[in-house]
């Protein structure tokens, strides 16, 4: 599957693209169910603050099939592969809880800061594509976006100072490493203004890795799980020397990512 020239234009446009109605119920159904049936105490798990709820789930594609076959869904890999322009590879994989009640905010920020800072990755070259497991209303937390804000590259963060070294977890906790101040915001949400893409389960969007973006906590009675999956160009590897993040925040597993069948979430297992 491959985007139209328009789509293509306001994605490079805006940063992002969003498509509602892009996967099936009977394929969100697939994803969720198997989210249910995985372990719950994995390596990448990242609660919050109360200790109590799971904020996110990183890198739980290595333990699924069926989310192994969501990274090669066409609908998914082939947009992704036309942005780019180059074979690409499984960079990021996770899933944000942002559970009922209790799921906690994220800070304005671009991505790109913790891949470059973190990971030592050469350029922006990546796609990342959010998949509503829920439906996202304007109750529960949806992503805001500032359009247009990825034309900017990578705009001075501010650094967040913690007391104590927490580790990967000041990558992907409420009081995030590296995040852009209320005057750069003012600044670019002027200019672009916020977009806060809601709809059913199944909707779709993908977005750049110099977008700003950000949520707020979520106090419905509405959870918002949403799948992330970032694909990086091959050409475009972390260059991290030492000591990388650990293989759940980042992907070391190089290999040029095909389609498959774009029934692959629909077969019986
Ligand atoms: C969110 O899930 O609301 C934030 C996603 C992200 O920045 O990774
Ligand atoms: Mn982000």
């Amino acid at each position: 599957m491959k985007f139209t020239q328009n789509q293509i234009q306001q994605y490079k446009e805006e940063g992002m693209l969003f498509l509602p109605n892009y996967l099936s119920k009977v394929e969100v159904s697939t994803l969720c169910e198997e989210l249910s049936r995985l372990p719950e105490e994995i390596p990448g798990r990242m609660m919050e603050k109360d200790n109590q709820t799971v904020r996110a789930l990183h890198g739980i594609h290595a333990y699924s099939k069926i989310f192994q076959g969501l990274i090669q869904h066409p609908l998914l890999l082939e947009p992704a592969q036309q942005i780019l322009g180059d074979s690409i590879y499984l960079y990021q994989f996770k899933i944000n809880m942002k559970a009922a009640f209790t799921g906690d905010l994220w800070p304005w920020h671009q991505d790109y800061a913790f891949w470059y800072e973190e990971d030592g990755m050469p350029e922006p070259k990546t796609v990342s594509v959010g998949i509503f497991l829920d439906e996202v209303n304007q109750f529960n937390g949806p992503l805001y976006f500032i359009s247009g804000s990825h034309k900017e590259g990578l705009i001075k963060f501010e650094v967040h100072k913690f007391i104590e070294d927490v580790g990967w977890e000041a990558n992907v906790s409420a009081n995030l490493k590296y995040y852009l101040d209320h005057e750069t915001i003012t600044r670019l949400v002027e200019r672009g203004g916020i977009i806060a893409p809601v709809g059913c389960a199944g909707s779709v969007f993908f977005f750049h890795s110099n977008i700003a973006h950000a949520s707020v906590p979520n106090i419905s009675p509405y959870p918002r799980k949403l799948l992330i999956i970032t694909y990086n160009s091959i050409k475009n590897m972390p260059r991290s020397s030492g000591n990388p993040r650990p293989e759940f925040l980042v992907c070391q597993d190089y290999t040029p990512l095909q389609p498959v069948k774009d029934d692959v979430l629909l077969q019986q297992v």
